[in-house]
Formats: structure tokens, C-alpha cells, sequence
């Protein structure tokens, strides 16, 4: 769609007066100067178009015409575009968009991105957001861009005692150096907030950790610069074998921790109180917290919620999903990266703790033109803002899950929106595959 469609649709479908109100306009400007009352709750959207949908955003001040048509447009990523960013490139894959609803998070109104294959999965997000609503939405704690960089290093086993004092006597070298790969980023704010040393279960072996306030960079080239620089300085300080010099995606020093209640009441469901399903879900966690098996499976559907905002935002999934699952294994034992309980007041209390690792500069975010519209459907974030949103559609996510699950299972729900994929596979079960066709033997064509 382009904004001229868009125009259609704003005469067809909706007011133009509503519509004229800000499009114009800058959409960053749009989203600071929007009206307080703005909701994300809005009536009717599952049943709406895809265009009725997009105008009832731009309507609502969250997107503006230009960057709703660059979200319809099929070719929102061009194939000059889509070949620079990758080698061998044969053209582009796409991934529907979807808008979770009802998201108030530190208490602000947002429609999320979320780009997903799997069925259900915005729904589930959205409802979550819903049931959260009910004790005044997500409260996120402030994170930090903190990357790190690792350098790993072998000294002979007669001189690995002598190791950490050494450690210490270049202490202030190392950050210097460090901050020396990268002076625009001190003049940002950044820069690095420390160094230290860790001892390998190996004799002799060692990795330096270079923290780095990357500001709005996921950080991962600013860091990875800073571990060769300091791999190559390493030998004529200390007598060793230099190793890997590269970031680690457990960033321990990037933890997302989101906080959300829900009023038992309105967990009420099928023939359960909402006194029973508080303990119903809270039972479900315990059984995540327990079992290995269970809290895969649990940190899936968190990781459900999380990935699809990652790949809409433009960031690096893998990365994410990479530091999730690290830490969900720190302690040794696989652990939920949520945790349900029971409150004083009978409510439920749910809290996610996971490093995401993102950011709003690098990467494609400033040349994928989709990117561009989801991140102003954010409001343009700063990275860790948007890390607590992130976080908080996990949190969501999970909290829907758990209370299908606990309550009356996933299937009837999720077989429902599965049905509208087997609908389509029918509608088009009669047309030849693109393979069948390129071998000339289209099923279409034999008796
Ligand atoms: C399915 O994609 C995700 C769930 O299995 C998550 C869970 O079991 O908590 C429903």
C-alpha cells in the first residue's frame, strides 16, 4: 500500500478529518505530541482489514500515513537493499506483522510489533497485556547497553599465580585502551564501566571481561573492536597465548527485569475462581521451576513473545535467544525465566528477569524501511526502554500461556487461529507448487 492507498482508505473507511489530524507531521513529532488519552486498547481490531487496521493507527496518532504505507508495502525491503545486507542474496523473506494490543507499560500506552509465523501467538500476547492492565499494566526497571567483550589468554602453568596481580597493576591501561577504540562513544555517554579477570577451569588458563556502556548500539562491534585491540596488546604485558577475542551474548550486566500483578478476579475462567486459577498458575511456574523439561517448554513461549519484537525492531534474534537461555542455565540447573506468586492481597505477581541485548542505532535499524515504522509505532525508544518493552511482551506471553494451560489448555484456542492457516492450505491445495511447476510436473496438469 502505498500513502496515496492509504488516502483511500482514510476516505472509505474512517473520517478524514480524524486522519488529517498530525499525518503530516514528523511522526516522532507526532508520537511526543499525541494525546495523553491515547489508548492501545482498541475495539474491534482483531475483526478489522489490514488497511482499516493500519488507519486506525495512523487515527490514533501511533503511526503516520507515510510509515503505515511502508508496513503495507509487499516490497518494504527492495532487492538493492535486501543485497546489501546479506552476501548471495536471492531476494527477501517475509514474515507477517502484527500489532499486540493493550499494552500499558510504566505507564504509557503501546501497540507492539511483533513479526511471527505461529498462530495465536499475537493474540496470546495481547491478552496477557489485558489481564495485566487490571493492577495498572508492566513496571519495568531500568538496564543499561552494557556489552562485554572477552579476551581469552594462556600463560604457562609457573605463571599463573602471579596472574592477578598482574590483572590489577593494568587495570587502568585496559579501560583506557579500551576507551581509546572508541572516543565518540565517550563523548555519547558511553564508554567502559569496568574490566575483570576470570580464572578458566583449566591451569593456566584466563579471559578478561571488558564491560561497555554501549549506549544505543546492541554493542556487538564496538565490543568485538575493543577485545582485538587488547588481544594484540596483551603479549608485551604479559608472557601468554592469546585466544578467542570476541563478545559474550550472556550479558550478565544487561538484565531486564519486568514486574506486572493481575487482580485474581480477573483470571476467572471456564468453571475455575480466580482464586483457584491464581494457584493453578502459580503451580504451573512451580512445575517450570522444578523440571528442565517444563521450563524449556515455558521459556519457549516466553521466547514467543520476545523474538517476534526483536525481529521487528530489527535486531539480532539469536543473540537474544542465545543470552536468554544462558542464563536461564546459570545456576546450574535450566530455570523459567519468569517467576508466579501468590500476593498478599490474592493477586498474581509475575516478574521476568533475562538480558536483551538490543539497540535502536546499527545494524539494519536505520535502512530497513519497516523498521523505521515499527520503531515509530514505539515511539522511538531509546535501547533500554525498549529492552523493558521487549521484556515485558515475554512476561505477557508467558502469562497467557500459564493460564490457558492451567486452566483449560491451549488446544481449543490455538486450534481455532490454526484452522484459518488449514483454510488457506485448502483454498490453495488446488494450485501448483512453484517446484512442481519449475520440474513441469504440476499435479494441476496430471489427471
Ligand atoms: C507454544 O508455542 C508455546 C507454549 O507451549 C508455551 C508453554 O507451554 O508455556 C504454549
Amino acid at each position: 500500500m502505498t500513502t496515496s492507498d492509504l488516502n483511500i482508505v482514510a476516505s472509505n473507511e474512517t473520517s478524514a478529518c480524524v486522519l488529517a489530524h498530525g499525518v503530516e507531521s514528523g511522526l516522532r513529532e507526532e508520537v511526543k505530541n499525541a494525546p495523553a488519552a491515547r489508548s492501545s486498547r482498541i475495539s474491534g481490531f482483531a475483526q478489522m482489514s489490514v488497511k482499516a487496521r493500519l488507519t486506525a493507527l495512523v487515527e490514533r496518532g501511533f503511526l503516520s500515513r507515510d510509515a503505515a504505507g511502508a508496513l503495507f508495502s509487499a516490497e518494504n525491503l527492495s532487492q538493492d537493499l535486501a543485497d546489501t545486507f546479506i552476501e548471495n542474496c536471492i531476494g527477501a523473506f517475509a514474515l507477517p506483522l502484527g500489532v499486540a494490543t493493550n499494552f500499558l507499560i510504566d505507564g504509557r500506552e503501546y501497540l507492539i510489533p511483533m513479526a511471527v509465523e505461529e498462530s495465536s501467538v499475537v493474540a496470546a500476547a495481547s491478552h496477557g497485556a489485558k489481564l495485566a492492565r487490571s493492577r495498572g499494566g508492566f513496571f519495568t526497571s531500568p538496564t543499561k547497553s552494557i556489552a562485554t567483550s572477552q579476551i581469552q589468554f594462556t600463560v604457562q602453568s609457573e605463571d599463573a599465580a602471579r596472574v592477578p596481580g598482574w590483572f590489577e597493576s593494568v587495570r587502568a591501561e585496559l579501560i583506557d585502551r579500551a576507551n581509546a577504540c572508541h572516543p565518540r562513544l565517550l563523548s555519547r555517554g558511553g564508554g567502559t564501566v569496568g574490566v575483570e579477570i576470570r580464572i578458566l577451569p583449566k591451569p593456566g588458563v584466563f579471559v578478561i571481561h571488558v564491560h561497555v556502556d554501549t549506549r544505543e548500539a546492541m554493542g556487538a562491534n564496538i565490543v568485538n573492536t575493543i577485545a582485538e585491540d587488547i588481544g594484540r596488546w596483551l603479549p608485551s604485558s604479559i608472557p601468554c597465548r592469546v585466544g578467542l577475542k570476541i563478545l559474550t551474548n550472556l550479558t550478565v550486566h544487561r538484565i531486564t527485569r519486568v514486574r506486572c500483578e493481575v487482580d485474581s478476579k480477573t483470571l476467572e475462567i471456564g468453571g475455575f475462581t480466580g482464586a483457584e486459577a491464581v494457584d493453578r498458575i502459580v503451580e504451573a511456574w512451580e512445575f517450570a521451576e522444578l523440571d528442565p523439561y517444563r521450563a524449556a517448554t515455558h521459556n519457549k513461549g516466553i521466547m514467543n513473545g520476545i523474538d517476534p519484537v526483536v525481529i521487528a525492531t530489527g535486531n539480532d534474534w539469536r543473540a537474544v535467544e542465545a543470552g536468554a537461555h544462558a542464563f536461564a542455565a546459570m545456576s546450574g540447573q535450566y530455570k523459567p525465566l519468569t517467576r508466579w506468586i501468590k500476593g498478599e492481597e490474592g493477586q498474581l505477581v509475575g516478574e521476568i528477569a533475562v538480558p536483551v541485548a538490543v539497540g535502536t542505532v546499527g545494524g539494519v535499524t536505520r535502512l530497513h524501511p519497516a523498521v523505521q515504522s515499527t520503531l515509530s509505532l514505539l515511539g522511538h525508544p531509546e535501547a533500554g526502554v525498549l529492552s523493558g518493552l521487549i521484556a515485558s511482551v515475554g512476561l505477557a506471553q508467558n502469562l497467557s500461556a500459564l493460564r490457558a494451560l492451567a486452566c483449560e489448555g491451549i488446544q481449543r484456542g490455538h486450534m481455532a487461529l490454526h484452522e484459518k492457516n488449514i483454510e488457506m492450505l485448502r483454498r490453495y491445495d488446488h494450485m501448483p507448487s512453484l517446484t512442481a511447476v519449475a520440474r513441469g510436473t504440476d499435479s494441476a496438469k496430471e489427471p
